[in-house]
């Protein structure tokens, strides 16, 4: 018998192989690459995972098929602003309601009518799940491939930060997203290879050498500033990715054709209590 209970610290390795089991079986449904998770990805997933627990217990919870974790979801909420971070149900016990209840409880730890969001997978379930529990759907495109040599350069106004000058991320969060979550972006530093751009108060980024994790401005000049040297760090023969790419970031779009970086369809970002995704912004997919 399936049990739905609080999410503990000991169940974080079976919980990050169920959603990884989940999310591949999905992807190999819908004909969409299938790649393993390396030892570092579990590695960092986990420690998400345990972020998450330590923040917001009450928004972690599993489905427990005698002592096996069939299912998964994660939630936290910032500055009253809800976030979900997983969700997930082993493809043997879907379509049997648990996804739903999962939900439904990662949902009772905020204000149903505060602002949330989802970057939500390209599974077709998870899609009529969210929009059915009242989330508007906002379609997305990543930017996924290598950046054409001589297309961007670094804008000489951004710099390289460190966490001691959070309170500038946390000022321009409060302005684009109406929250801010310092200690999210604290734990997004401390993956390997994190670093932390800043262009003035005006705007930050934090990137790693294949990747935007996570962007937020004040203005779309300085988005695209720090977009453009973000990628110029990046450069080379590095496939990067810039995902979670709504209508409204059509600075980020233009930036990235202008890199020679492609663009495909992905999985929407859904969205409650807000008229549209927060912009110019680039959330991360587990952290938002
Ligand atoms: C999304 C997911 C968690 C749903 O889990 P589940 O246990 O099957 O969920 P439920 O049984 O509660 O069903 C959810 C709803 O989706 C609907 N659904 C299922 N497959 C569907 C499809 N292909 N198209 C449209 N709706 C679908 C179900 O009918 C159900 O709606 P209902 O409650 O009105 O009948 C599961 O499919 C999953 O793990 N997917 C892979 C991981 C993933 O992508 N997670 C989302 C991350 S954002």
């Amino acid at each position: 018998m399936v049990t739905l209970r609080a999410m503990k610290a000991s169940d974080v390795p079976g919980a990050v192989r169920a959603w990884d089991q989940s999310f591949q079986a999905m992807r190999a449904t819908y004909g969409l690459p299938v790649s393993r998770m390396t030892q570092a990805d579990i590695v960092r997933l986990q420690n998400r995972m345990r972020h998450f627990l330590a923040t917001d217990h009450d928004g972690s919870w599993v489905a427990d098929d005698a002592g096996v974790i069939v299912g998964l979801s994660q939630s936290f909420v910032r500055e009253g602003y809800w976030v979900l971070s997983l969700l997930a149900t082993l493809p043997g016990s879907q379509r049997r309601g648990l996804g739903r209840q999962l939900l439904e409880l990662a949902l009772s730890n905020a204000d149903p009518l505060g602002p949330g969001t989802i970057q939500c997978s390209r599974d077709p379930a998870a899609m009529a799940l969210y929009t059915s529990a009242g989330f508007s759907l906002h379609p997305v495109v990543v930017g996924y491939g290598t950046v054409s040599p001589g297309t961007v350069s670094r804008d000489p106004r951004v710099r390289r930060a460190h966490e001691q000058e959070i309170d500038v991320v946390e000022a321009v969060d409060r302005h684009v997203r109406g929250s801010a979550r310092s200690v999210d972006i604290v734990a997004m530093l401390k993956e390997p290879g994190s670093r932390l751009l800043l262009l003035e108060d005006r705007g930050y980024a934090v990137a790693k050498d294949d990747r935007i994790v996570t962007l937020g401005a004040c203005d779309e000049e300085a988005a695209t500033a720090l977009l453009r040297t973000a990628l110029a760090e990046m450069g080379g023969n590095e496939v990067v990715e810039v995902n979670w790419l709504t209508a409204r970031q059509q600075w980020a779009i233009r930036t990235l054709v202008a890199a020679g970086v492609e663009l495909s369809p992905y999985g929407p970002v859904m969205v409650r209590g807000l008229a549209a995704p927060p912009s110019p912004y680039i959330p991360s997919g587990g952290y938002g």
